[in-house]
């Protein structure tokens, strides 16, 4: 099993990317934690504790930072919703909250494991950053950070900026800068990484609670589309699933495409705070840290996304 400890901020495509994590036995998930970004951390940590629940797994789950290193937050609510699952309303959560905070139990967690873990992180990377920044010795215990931000060609915050990057780019700019090797589903890969119509109807007709819950909370995106610019859909091909591509990367990285690139993040620049400054040219000269996907088997992913959801159904 591969060890992973996984870093969100739910958000709909945040618990479908635990959903498709929680369904994978070559997943050992060591740890949770949360972080503010599509909600703010109150909400974000009860959405894990409650999703969680819900799917009947025994994980612990950790409270992060409240706020970005120097930004205000901005959630998105307006994509999300105000409690940040759409209209979707799940049973109180049975799972009680760590008694670590979220920085102490990563520290604990990779110290304390005998083989190095994949981090798998979801949202801005505010918790990540301070973990590195308090105890960078745990680096040798990180194998590699599968992240989902950033665009090396088009944002959806600004012309440049992704909307986790964008959220904190300060906390960005030190994992990207830390020597973890990265693989950066942004944008560019998870703007490709859709389920269209067809398959949306094919999700509902399965016909079981939590796919009924899944099914709202991606129309929920189609709704909100209407009503902001952030195109969780783009109305022609589908609904985007950008959070599962960090999971699906780490369980079969056969169905994705990249390059090994120098990236750096734009942490203030007039038109520009929260790009990641992607050198596809290679003209900087500087080391590879990233691999930045750009293509998925897109049929491939969706049926793994269709597959956990049939098994989490009869959990
Ligand atoms: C990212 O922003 C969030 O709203 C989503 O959960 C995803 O992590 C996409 O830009
Ligand atoms: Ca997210």
């Amino acid at each position: 099993k591969i060890p992973v400890i996984i870093d969100c901020d739910p958000g709909i495509d945040d618990v479908m990317a635990l959903l498709l994590a929680f369904s994978r036995d070559d997943l050992d998930i060591k740890l949770i934690t949360t972080e503010p970004g599509n909600q703010t951390q109150d909400k974000t940590i009860y959405n894990a504790r409650a999703f969680t629940s819900y799917m009947k797994q025994n994980i612990e789950i950790a409270r992060g930072l409240d706020d970005p290193f120097f930004r205000e937050l901005e959630v998105a609510d307006d994509v999300h919703g105000e409690s940040g699952l759409g209209e979707v309303v799940l049973p109180e959560p049975g799972l009680l909250e760590s008694d670590r905070t979220a920085i102490n139990a990563l520290k604990d967690v990779l110290t304390e494991s005998e083989e190095p873990i994949v981090l798998i992180a979801t949202g801005p990377l505010t918790n990540i950053g301070a973990l590195l920044l308090a105890h960078p010795e745990v680096k040798e215990k990180i194998s590699y950070i599968s992240y989902m931000g950033g665009a090396a060609v088009a944002g959806n915050m600004s012309p440049f900026a992704e909307f986790n990057v964008y959220v904190d780019p300060h906390a960005a700019d030190i994992v990207f800068r830390s020597g973890i090797p990265i693989i950066m589903s942004g944008l560019d890969v998870t703007h490709k990484a859709y389920v269209n119509m067809a398959e949306l109807e094919k999700i509902e007709s399965m016909n079981t609670d939590l796919s009924q819950k899944i099914g709202s909370m991606l129309r929920f995106y189609i709704h909100n589309a209407k009503n902001n610019d952030f195109q969780e859909t783009d109305f022609e091909n589908g609904i985007r699933l950008h959070d599962l591509c960090a999971v699906s990367y780490v369980v079969t990285p056969e169905l994705f495409e990249g390059e090994d690139c120098f990236v750096a993040v734009e942490t203030e620049g007039r038109h520009t705070a929260g790009a990641t400054v992607v050198d596809y040219s290679h003209r900087s000269g500087k080391p590879h840290n990233v691999k930045v996907l750009h293509s998925v088997n897109r049929e491939a992913f969706v049926n793994q996304f269709m597959e956990a959801i049939e098994k989490m159904s009869r959990q």
